[in-house]
């Protein structure tokens, strides 16, 4: 896995390369991009400057393929019938231009592995803030990424969508990214999500499409859900969620259970925590003893507990950070335990019942990190060390890597992994929907 990190740099440079030696080839816009990762399937989107066919490339187990993808202002193409806990590097082909990247499915529903994954959240306008954040963040290797919302602050503007998928796009390209919606990511007066529901792809398993959802990754349910003022009132979110946490404490493979949320339970900062999810939802994830919930909005690092739950604010991915609250509600004034208005992200490991929560600033330095036990049993101990980290400036965190090493001789991407070698490209040997985005 480490020669996905430095692949993804030299593969970035080779890509502009081959872009423009194409003249009259399209420019990307956005992408290629991942998202919905499952076990067995997964969901590559990308955005042209015209509404042009591609093929879409797909290398690993189970064979190679190569998918016809019509045209479309927003493509999102899912490849199924993966193999779990596998992986496979793609390529979007658009006329004599080419994109590539790569991926790696989810394990098996249930299994229980050791794996990492990313929360960050509040990138809005910060361009250049979030872009110091995403470069600390492309040193570490996570199994997939989460977002706690507010990607933009207007949600209608799309230069600002462009501006996120701009300092995104690296990143995005080899890790899929969960996002959650934020109220700066609504649109009009009826704050639709129009925008967020057409640049992302999230399992279509909530009460209203796309804006809350859940997955599961392992031996974890997550679930992404809709803070916003006009959607927790509503008691369809509610009573799904709770159908949701029910189901997944009956389940005997699921050992946790995180939340993420745009709007944080506990705060101290500018905001303070949102009495209304205090009263609606708290209970539930105090009464179904979820692992952890984790939010943003305030744009600040904060822990808190409250009933025996751990409550995580990360609002540092970019936007303009916030001071303490001046007279703070008493009630988060002592749930909250530790402070920080810094830039930064989280990074989450889960190795059987142990769980890690690791704040980072944007200069590599560590905030804090906490572990606890989670779940009455233990899990077997793992093979070796799940994480090997250095704390201090600048040190990267290296996972080790949970799929097959790359065949021998090959340390990093290349452009030309799919040229010259003989490769057999199975048509049809994955079912590929293609879906027209809703605008
Ligand atoms: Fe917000």
């Amino acid at each position: 896995m480490l020669a996905r990190v430095r692949g993804l740099v030299i593969s970035c440079a080779l890509v502009v390369a081959s872009a423009s030696a194409a003249e009259a080839a399209p420019k990307m816009v956005k992408g290629p991009y991942l998202q919905d990762l499952a076990p067995t399937s997964i969901t590559v989107m990308w955005q042209l400057d015209e509404q042009v066919p591609g093929k879409l490339i797909v290398e690993g187990p189970g064979g190679n393929r190569e998918i016809d993808v019509p045209a479309d202002r927003i493509v999102e193409a899912r490849i199924d019938n993966l193999e779990p806990s596998s992986r496979y590097r793609y390529r979007v082909v658009v006329g004599d231009a080419t994109w590539d990247g790569e991926f790696a499915t989810a394990p098996p529903i249930g299994k229980d592995v050791p794996f990492s994954f990313i929360v960050v959240g509040d990138s809005r306008d910060g361009i250049e803030q979030h872009r110091r954040v995403v470069e600390r963040m492309s040193q570490e290797v996570p199994d997939f990424i989460l977002g706690t919302g507010d990607m933009v602050d207007e949600g209608f503007r799309q230069d600002q969508w462009q501006q996120f998928f701009d300092v995104e796009n690296a990143t995005l390209r080899d890790n899929v990214y969960f996002p959650a919606l934020g109220n700066h990511d609504r649109q009009g007066r009826g704050r639709t999500a129009d925008s967020y529901r057409s640049y992302f792809s999230v399992p279509e398993n909530g009460g209203e499409t796309e804006r809350y959802y859940a997955f599961t990754y392992a031996s974890a349910r997550f679930l992404v859900l809709d803070s916003n003022e006009y959607s927790f009132a509503l008691t369809d979110q509610t009573a799904w969620l709770e159908r949701e946490l029910a189901a997944a404490r009956d389940d005997a493979t699921i050992r946790h259970i995180f939340v993420v949320m745009h709007h944080p339970p506990f705060s101290i900062s500018l905001h303070g925590g949102a009495l209304d999810l205090r009263e609606r939802w708290t209970p539930l994830f105090e009464k179904y003893q979820v692992t952890t919930v984790f939010s943003g909005h305030d744009h600040v690092y904060e822990r808190a507990e409250h009933n025996g739950l751990r409550y995580f604010v990360t609002g540092g991915g970019g936007a303009p950070l916030y001071p303490r609250r001046p007279h703070p509600n008493p009630v988060d004034v002592e749930a909250v335990k530790k402070f920080e208005r810094t830039l930064h992200y989280l990074r989450v490991n889960v190795t059987g019942n142990h769980i890690e929560v690791t704040a980072i600033r944007a200069d590599g330095t560590t905030i804090e990190s906490t572990a606890w036990t989670d779940g009455p049993a233990e899990a077997p101990a793992p093979a070796g060390p799940v994480v090997a980290s250095v704390p201090g400036a600048g040190a990267p965190s290296i996972k080790a890597a949970p799929v097959a090493a790359p065949p021998p001789g090959e340390t990093t991407r290349s452009l030309g992994w799919l040229v010259g070698g003989g490769i057999v490209l199975a048509l049809g040997a994955a079912v590929v929907v293609v879906r027209t985005m809703r605008q």
